[in-house]
């Protein structure tokens, strides 16, 4: 039986010194941070994911504002948008929330954003960074998930880390921050041939694929360490109840919302793994808490604040 790696505590830590760190320099130059997210359209986990963000930087007094657009605005609108928050200078953060409508292509909507202020670290300056092994705005989901094995003491060093999943916003950058750590990195997806033996050789697996319990035990080798980043809302009671047994809180969710939270990874994971980070309350704090401390960062150096 392995051991739950909670991300909640972590995060807690991360935010209370972001917290600390806003205080001070308040004291000091009467400046905060200031973090502005854009949303384009009614993507309703969206909607959710910025209101966390803005409760966040609210509650560690960092100015936080969210510009909300129709999802049919003409593209030189939004160019504009961009490019009235680059040059404001109380803006340290900007992030645009993913996905956007189909009609806009992400990398050209992105690559309008100032990089020091590329607080998601999605911009083609930050990710080239990230691949040059410098400086630079990283992802918050991989950076949370690094910080986390780090905390929890888990060697990166010279070990198999497989992850399922490509995207940009976890896959991609997670495989070059482990390469970057001196892992043996596999990335897995939908062409892979034979991906659960494949899963089986690592000694980290993170999974980001966004499909229910999709990672069982066949696919985890005895004794390793399981991240799973997915997010996913399982209506089934039965189901509910084969997955988590008798659970009261998993049974109120289920009366009160209709559904309930389940990762990627089956969570009997537990059972052969040493550790599985739960879902939810494992990786989600520690994007937000990441995106704090980038956020906190870009402030620090636009204004050259020590
Ligand atoms: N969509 C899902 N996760 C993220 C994230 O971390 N940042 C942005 N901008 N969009 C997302």
């Amino acid at each position: 039986m392995g051991i739950w790696l909670e991300g909640r505590t972590l995060a807690g830590k991360i935010r209370d010194g972001v917290k600390e760190q806003v205080e001070h320099f308040r004291g000091l130059t009467n400046q905060v941070p200031g973090l502005v997210g854009i949303l384009v359209g009614e993507n309703p986990a969206s909607k959710v994911y910025l209101g966390t963000k803005e409760r966040t930087s609210q509650r560690l007094g960092i100015h936080s504002e969210i510009l909300k657009f129709p999802g049919d605005i003409e593209k030189a609108s939004l160019v504009e948008e961009i490019e009235k928050l680059n040059k404001r200078e109380d803006v340290d953060g900007i992030l645009v929330q993913l996905p956007l409508p189909p009609s806009f292509n992400p990398f050209e909507i992105i690559a309008l954003i100032s990089p020091e202020k590329d607080v998601d670290g999605f911009h083609p300056f930050s990710l080239g960074s990230l691949l040059w092994n410098q400086d630079g705005f990283k992802a918050c989901t991989p950076l949370g998930i690094i910080e986390l094995l780090k905390a929890s003491n888990i060697d990166i060093l010279g070990k198999r880390v497989v992850i399922i999943g490509r995207s940009l916003i976890v896959g991609k950058p997670l495989a070059a921050m482990m390469t970057n750590e001196h892992a043996t990195v596999t990335t897995c997806h939908s062409k892979t041939e034979n991906l659960p033996r494949v899963a089986s050789e690592a000694d980290i697996l993170v999974a980001a694929i966004g499909r229910a319990a999709y990672v069982t035990p066949d696919f985890v080798k005895p004794g390793a360490t399981v991240v799973d980043v997915g997010m996913n809302q399982l209506k089934d009671k039965n189901k509910a109840k084969e997955f988590f047994g008798e659970d009261e809180k998993r049974e109120k969710d289920l009366q009160e919302k209709g559904y309930t939270l389940i990762g990627d990874v089956d969570p009997r994971v537990i059972e052969k793994a040493a550790h599985l980070t739960p879902v939810p309350r494992g990786v989600g704090p520690l994007t937000v808490a990441m995106l704090m401390r980038n956020t906190l960062e870009a402030f620090r150096r636009r204004k050259k604040f020590q």
